[in-house]
């Protein structure tokens, strides 16, 4: 038997709008989808995404995984998971594998691509690009991302703010995402670098509390959300 497609798709930041047109039609047509959802309210969001974009008997299926940095157990878990998709896909029906934003960039996504890749080359995967977080944050808070010349790196905050610290002096702009976690480090080195004024953190971007806070010297003394990000500009522009 044929194996059926795999589609991993971006389903964007959180606003049902914003998902594609491409990935909207593929949704239609998939025989269930899996979520890996890391925590209980993005499951949620990819949810509300979802629904109305689908048939409400099309099964979704959560893939779990611990909540561990243990890379071993990790692995595990996504041998597993990476399985339960295969043993579907070798049935030749199609799956959709959904992420929050797009799928390419920090997801879960790329275990499970990688998994099957290595694992059963021959299963078909097609992947549908969706609007990125900092793309919607971007556009929520008014704050260009780059023009002319300018670079933007785009980092993550999980593990503190040295990745600003060693790539500030080597772009114009940062995004950096993953940022609650470790949001009194990153404030404090933002304050090292003179740039509070310059950074604007967005929140659940899209959402009904969607929360946009320009100018960081202004910002309220709590830790933001999981999903929130910061848009970082280097100099100011001129005009
Ligand atoms: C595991 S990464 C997923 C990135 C996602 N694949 C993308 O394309 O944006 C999770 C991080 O994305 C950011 N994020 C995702 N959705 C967001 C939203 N609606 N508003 C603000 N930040 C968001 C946050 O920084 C969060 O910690």
């Amino acid at each position: 038997m044929q194996n059926g497609t795999l589609y991993g798709i971006g389903v964007g930041p959180g606003d049902p709008d914003l998902i594609t047109l491409k990935a909207a039609k593929i949704l239609q047509q998939v025989e269930t989808v899996f979520a890996a959802a890391s925590t209980k309210n993005s499951h949620s969001i990819a949810m509300e995404i979802l629904s109305p974009h689908m048939n409400s008997d099309v099964p979704v299926v959560r893939l779990g995984f611990p909540m561990t940095r243990s890379k071993i157990e990790l692995a595990h878990a996504w041998e597993n998971n990476a399985h339960q998709v295969m043993e579907f896909l070798k049935q030749g029906r199609k799956a959709a594998f959904i992420t929050l934003g797009d799928p390419m960039l920090y997801s879960t996504f790329g275990y499970m691509y990688r998994t099957i890749r290595n694992k059963a080359p021959d299963i078909p995967i097609e992947i549908v690009p969706g609007i990125t977080s900092y793309q919607a944050g971007a556009a929520a808070a008014g704050e260009i991302l780059a023009e002319a010349e300018e670079s933007v790196a785009v980092i993550s905050g999980a593990l503190g703010a040295q990745n600003l610290k060693r790539i500030i002096h080597q772009t114009d702009n940062v995004v950096m995402l993953k940022v609650y976690r470790n949001y009194g480090k990153i404030m404090d080195m933002l304050d090292e670098l003179g740039l509070m004024e310059n950074a604007t953190l967005i929140s659940r971007c899209g959402l009904e509390d969607q929360e946009i806070i320009h100018d960081l010297r202004n910002r309220p003394d709590v830790p933001p959300p999981y999903l929130s990000l910061l848009l970082i500009r280097k100099n100011n522009r001129n005009g």
